[in-house]
């Protein structure tokens, strides 16, 4: 992409109704915009790391068996009747009247909505389970939306549903989606640690959130160190093997971690030695639970059994705040300059500055670079407006691209273009050739 055909309007002031860095990144820029309060459009550069982060949970879902779908955004009420939920929800809804005078709603979660496809078809134990999920976007009148994409109103989430005949292999399924994550979280370069949340009707510890832990997060976290610490790597899992996941499972939930709803200072305090204790702020940017059969048996969701009776499914939902992480990455990620995205989410793979646009022996060279990243695979941003170096790098370093390669007449001169790093802010000179080979080794699996 070349930034004089590309659509950045990029902001030179820091907006003032930006509390928190990852907003005022998000703004500067130019990310997002403002619709209405809690409501944004994407604009290129947002909507490029929107779709790599729903990449990685796509990737991530399937991997770990669950199946995609897309169910609508607005639902019938009934349905919800159905389930008990429609007046119990309250203002956080958005209902809606369609011209038939039929009550309808925006979708704030889709339990219902899944529960009516499963049961219309789903009659026997041995059509199960069924992992279920779609990506879609929500909307919940929040009182507050604050923090940009963080607390919206219309918000974009991953959201699963399971489908078991008992208790135990719902929990198994449970499990999968508590280590499915973990990858999921992991592949975005963020450190998000599963605690114990509150478990809602059914009781039990089966109903975790993931916290990436950052200042500016809403919710007061408690965590032993380890568990903070804890990484799975590049460690691959067999997700039909449920000895192996219930062993990471075990991991990852044997030590003390909870969020302000479940903490207990006294536990906190026979369970885990002072040191060890990390008292911090996080983002919420996952929930799963286990519900059993809330749904199912007030919407008659029922199979048969080995037993020849009819007995209602066991379920769980798995959310993941698809449009939330964009801010929380940034919140875990930036620096006085700007963002500074991980490889695995960054909008452009490398940017490419040309110091002296109009030169033609650097505006040839520059083009000659440009396509041949492209044929590595590499998506690049090419400032090839005519403006000074530091404007062009101080762009660079806003919008966070993980690498730019400089290229000017001087170094040419030598056979040279430069390659830096924005986390480390490290350059090094190399041909042309060994820049973008560089480049590919780092992306490559990525
Ligand atoms: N208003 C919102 N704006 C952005 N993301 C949200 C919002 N509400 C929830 N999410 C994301 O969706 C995920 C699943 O939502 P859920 O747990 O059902 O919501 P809540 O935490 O409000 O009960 C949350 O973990 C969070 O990452
Ligand atoms: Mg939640």
């Amino acid at each position: 992409m070349r930034l004089t055909r590309y659509f950045l309007p990029v902001l030179k002031e820091t907006p003032a109704e930006a509390q928190i860095v990852s907003h005022r990144l998000m703004l500067r820029a130019g990310m997002i915009r403002q619709s209405s309060a809690g409501i944004y459009s994407w604009l290129p550069l947002g909507y490029k790391v929107l779709r790599r982060i729903e990449q990685i949970v796509h990737e991530e879902q399937e991997r770990m068996g669950a199946v995609p779908l897309l169910m609508p955004t607005i639902q019938p009420a009934d349905l919800w009747r159905e389930s008990g939920r429609y007046d119990a929800y309250g203002p956080e809804m958005l209902r809606i009247r369609d011209r038939h005078e039929r009550d309808m709603l925006y979708g704030p979660t889709n339990e219902e909505q899944i529960t009516e496809i499963v049961r219309a078809s789903v009659g026997s134990y041995r059509d199960l389970p069924k992992l279920l999920y779609h990506i879609q976007w929500k909307f919940r009148d929040e009182v507050r939306p604050r923090f940009g994409v963080m607390r919206g109103r219309e918000f974009l989430m991953k959201d699963a549903y399971s489908f078991d005949v008992d208790r135990e292999t719902a929990l198994q399924s449970y499990r999968k989606f508590l280590v499915a994550y973990l990858r999921t979280f992991e592949r975005m370069g963020l450190k998000a640690v599963p605690m114990r949340a509150e478990s809602g009707p059914i009781g039990g510890d089966y109903a975790h959130e993931f916290l990436v832990l950052a200042e500016t997060g809403e919710s007061g976290v408690f965590v032993e160190k380890r568990m903070a610490d804890l990484s799975l790597g590049d460690r691959a899992v067999n997700f039909d093997d449920p000895a192996e996941v219930q062993a990471i499972f075990d991991d990852w939930t044997s030590g003390y971690a909870r969020t302000d709803d479940t903490h207990d200072q006294a536990v906190f305090e026979a369970e885990v030695a002072a040191g060890e204790r990390v008292e911090a702020r996080g983002i919420e940017v996952g929930h799963i639970f286990y519900f059993g059969t809330k749904y199912s048996e007030p919407m008659q969701a029922l199979v048969t059994g080995p037993d020849g009776e009819r007995a209602p499914i066991h379920s769980g939902s798995y959310g993941i705040g698809v449009s939330r992480l964009a801010g929380a990455l940034i919140e875990a990620s930036h620096d006085d300059k700007g963002i500074i995205w991980p490889e695995s989410v960054t909008p452009f793979q490398a940017g490419l500055v040309n110091l002296k646009q109009g030169d033609a022996a650097t505006d040839a060279a520059c083009e000659d670079i440009y396509g041949k990243l492209a044929a590595a695979g590499l998506e690049t941003l090419y400032d090839d407006r005519s403006e000074r170096a530091g404007a062009k790098f101080a762009t660079m370093e806003l919008i966070g691209l993980p690498w730019r390669i400089t290229v000017g007449p001087r170094g040419l001169k030598q056979g040279v273009v430069e390659l830096t790093s924005r986390r480390s802010g490290e350059s090094v000179e190399l041909a042309p050739e060994d820049a973008i080979a560089r480049l590919a080794e780092i992306y490559r699996g990525l």
